[in-house]
């Protein structure tokens, strides 16, 4: 299969269903919904929302009755980003190719823009009207994975060890829980809630758990490669931003060439997670192999 396309495909629906979920620019007040706005449609890669469809897609699902809540991640996935690069945490100018939202918007609005995101993420999530498709305890099942990996049990305590521990001596329990809570927590949830969707079963819900687990890690160890070694023009962000923070990274650890390494060997392990799968969870294995060679 060809991964681009499949990504081509399904950030196409993405998008329609992000349309679907946020209210016009020119809706009172505004400010903050052209600021919502602004962030969420600059390109992002919408990496979150594929992964949910493409775990539902590995168990035989239809996966149109899931796109409101692969929305929903994606909400959230920006909502973060929007306040990742405040001046208060990593103080970055460029974001999706574009100057970030509070250098447009002015902080207050940025800060503002990033709650309504996360808070219509939930919204969404639990109106009836949009997500009829999914029966009411697996919806239920859906918020509660969200709001657990996207909290202080996941990405926000990620976010927290993230800045304490800037221009710290690292160390690998340390950097571990980072990786795995700021970024793996809603990457590992992606997978989930397209598992809960389709219904898994017990054991196909923990192989996917795992994979998401793993895939998230990766992801993160890519992130922190692309920091050092990426272009500009290609990841739509400030390059060196991690140096600059002292930031703990896995090349500030392991060096790159190490960090490269691992990044493949984590990868291998998530494929080899989905050994029990037929050929309908190729996307996923495709998947994980992008995730460390992509270039943004
Ligand atoms: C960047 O995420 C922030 C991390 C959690 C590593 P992405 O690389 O998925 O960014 P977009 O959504 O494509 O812009
Ligand atoms: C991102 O980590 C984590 C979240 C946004 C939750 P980074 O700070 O490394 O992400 P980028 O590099 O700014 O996209
Ligand atoms: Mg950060
Ligand atoms: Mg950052
Ligand atoms: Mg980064």
């Amino acid at each position: 299969m060809d991964i681009r396309s499949y990504l081509a495909k399904k950030k196409e629906l993405v998008d329609k269903a992000l349309e679907a979920l946020v209210p016009p620019a020119k809706t009172f007040p505004p400010a903050v919904f052209e600021a919502m706005r602004y962030s969420l449609f600059a390109g992002g890669k919408r990496v979150r929302p594929i992964l949910a469809v493409a775990a539902a897609e590995a168990l035989g699902a239809k996966t149109a009755g899931l796109l409101p809540a692969a929305g929903a991640l994606e909400l959230i996935h920006t909502y973060s980003l929007v306040h990742d690069d405040l001046p208060a945490m990593d103080d970055d100018d460029l974001r999706r190719g574009r100057p970030t939202c509070h250098k447009v918007y002015g902080e207050a609005i940025a800060i503002l823009a990033g709650d309504g995101l996360l808070t219509m993420a939930f919204e969404a999530l639990s109106d009836p009207r949009r997500l009829k498709a999914i029966p009411a305890p697996r919806l239920l099942a859906i918020i509660r994975e969200l709001a657990t990996a996207s909290g202080v049990f996941g990405m926000v305590g990620g976010q927290v060890v993230d800045i304490q521990s800037e221009g710290k001596e690292m160390d690998l329990p340390t950097l571990e829980y980072i990786h795995t809570h700021k970024t793996g927590a809603l990457i590992r949830a992606s997978v989930r809630v397209g598992a809960l969707y389709a219904g898994a079963g017990e054991r196909q819900f923990a192989a996917l758990s795992r994979y998401g687990e793993l895939v998230g890690l990766a992801f993160q160890i890519a992130d922190d490669i692309l920091d050092l070694t990426g272009k500009e023009e290609e990841i739509g962000k400030d390059v060196g931003s991690d140096l600059e923070k002292g930031k703990m990274t896995f090349p500030g650890f392991y060096g790159l060439e190490e960090s490269r390494r691992r990044a493949v060997e984590v990868v291998d392990k998530a494929v080899a997670v989905l050994k029990g799968f037929d050929k309908k969870a190729d996307p996923l294995r495709e998947l994980a192999r992008y995730i460390i060679t992509r270039v943004n």
